[in-house]
């Protein structure tokens, strides 16, 4: 089993080995400013982990983990536009340091630059594989249209919002585990079952997202703290928000998501001032346990040593504590 830094740092140099053309230069300098902010490369290293802990060949593994970073980082890039988010990682996003047509642009070649890192697997799992990785492409897909849908619905569920974050955030982790385990030729059944595992893990990790997105630490944070206030965001927060406020707070509530207008710092002001006086933030992390419950509870079954299983679980916690 390999240690954990030993994946991320053969993860760093593998991404900074990463080569794009010169020329045209607004096509690909942004690929290569958005891989070069660097980021939690959680994706990558689920992957690998998957294949190590499977006994495969972790060095095989590795074009497969770069295309799902790559592949992460085109749907930022493109979520970014959509989400008229100013800041990522610290910096000016893409599409506010060049333009709209470039950051869609730049995103679209990234999308096929992973696929080409995808079709680096083995030959005999290589329409396996690929399938997978279709099916997580188009859930995010599918996830963010949900997202954009629910900025103008007022009555979501927190159903509704699950299956939404499950199928914008959840389904690449779970397929990144899945990708791994069919590298390290893992028996389906395991296979699947870590990738049940990477979907509760990720509905937990954009619970997690989704509070930071309120009560982050801007210095730390590295994306504009109250993004998803400003843009109704139907988020667990607003959500459960809606559900307990009451009276007057309830009705403040309702106007300052129905005003076209308004000044971005008060209503992020506002609106976390209704969500302390129910506490949502406990909720919210309360949710956001049960999830990464829900996860441990799919490791459990999978046929692997306990040791293996802790490695996992040690991964998870650390991930759900992050800051940015
Ligand atoms: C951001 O993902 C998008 C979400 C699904 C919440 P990360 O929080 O993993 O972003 P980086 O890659 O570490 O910057
Ligand atoms: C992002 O959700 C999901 C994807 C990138 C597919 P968010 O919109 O919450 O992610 P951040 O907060 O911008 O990283
Ligand atoms: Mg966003
Ligand atoms: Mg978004
Ligand atoms: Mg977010």
């Amino acid at each position: 089993m390999r240690k954990l830094e030993e994946l991320q740092s053969l993860i760093a140099s593998s991404v900074a080995e990463l080569k794009y053309p010169e020329y045209p230069a607004e096509l690909y300098e942004p690929i290569k400013y958005i891989l070069a902010l660097g980021g939690k490369r959680m994706r990558p290293a689920l992957l690998l982990m998957a294949c190590d802990l499977f006994g495969g060949d972790v060095e095989a593994a590795l074009p497969p983990a770069l295309a799902i970073e790559v592949f992460h980082n085109f749907t930022l890039m493109h979520d970014d536009i959509m989400d008229n988010a100013p800041k990522r990682r610290g910096k000016t996003t893409v599409h506010e340091k060049w333009n709209n047509n470039v950051a869609i642009l730049s995103g679209d070649v990234m999308l096929i630059e992973g696929y080409k890192l995808m079709m680096q697997v083995r030959d005999n799992i290589l329409r396996t594989v690929l399938d997978v990785f279709n099916d997580t492409a188009v859930g995010v897909c599918e996830g963010q249209q949900l997202d954009m849908n629910f900025e103008t619905i007022s009555n979501i569920t927190i159903p509704e919002y699950i299956n939404m974050i499950r199928l914008k955030t959840a389904v690449v982790l779970g397929g990144a585990l899945k990708i791994g385990a069919l590298i390290g030729e893992a028996e389906m059944k395991d296979a699947e079952l870590l990738c049940s595992f990477g979907e509760y893990l990720g509905i937990a990790f954009q619970l997690q997202d989704d509070i930071l997105d309120v009560y982050g630490n801007p210095e730390k944070f590295g994306k504009q703290v109250g993004g998803d206030i400003i843009s109704n965001k139907k988020t667990y927060l607003l959500i459960k928000a809606q559900e307990l406020v009451k009276g007057t707070d309830a009705e403040e509530l309702s106007r300052w998501i129905s005003l076209p207008a308004f000044d971005a710092a008060e209503k992020v002001a506002a609106v976390t001032q209704l969500y302390n006086s129910v506490n949502i933030r406990q909720y919210a992390e309360a949710e956001m346990q049960a999830y990464a419950e829900k996860a441990f509870e799919a490791l459990e079954q999978i046929n692997l040593p306990e040791e293996s299983k802790q490695y996992l679980r040690d991964f998870a916690d650390g991930l759900l504590v992050r800051e940015y």
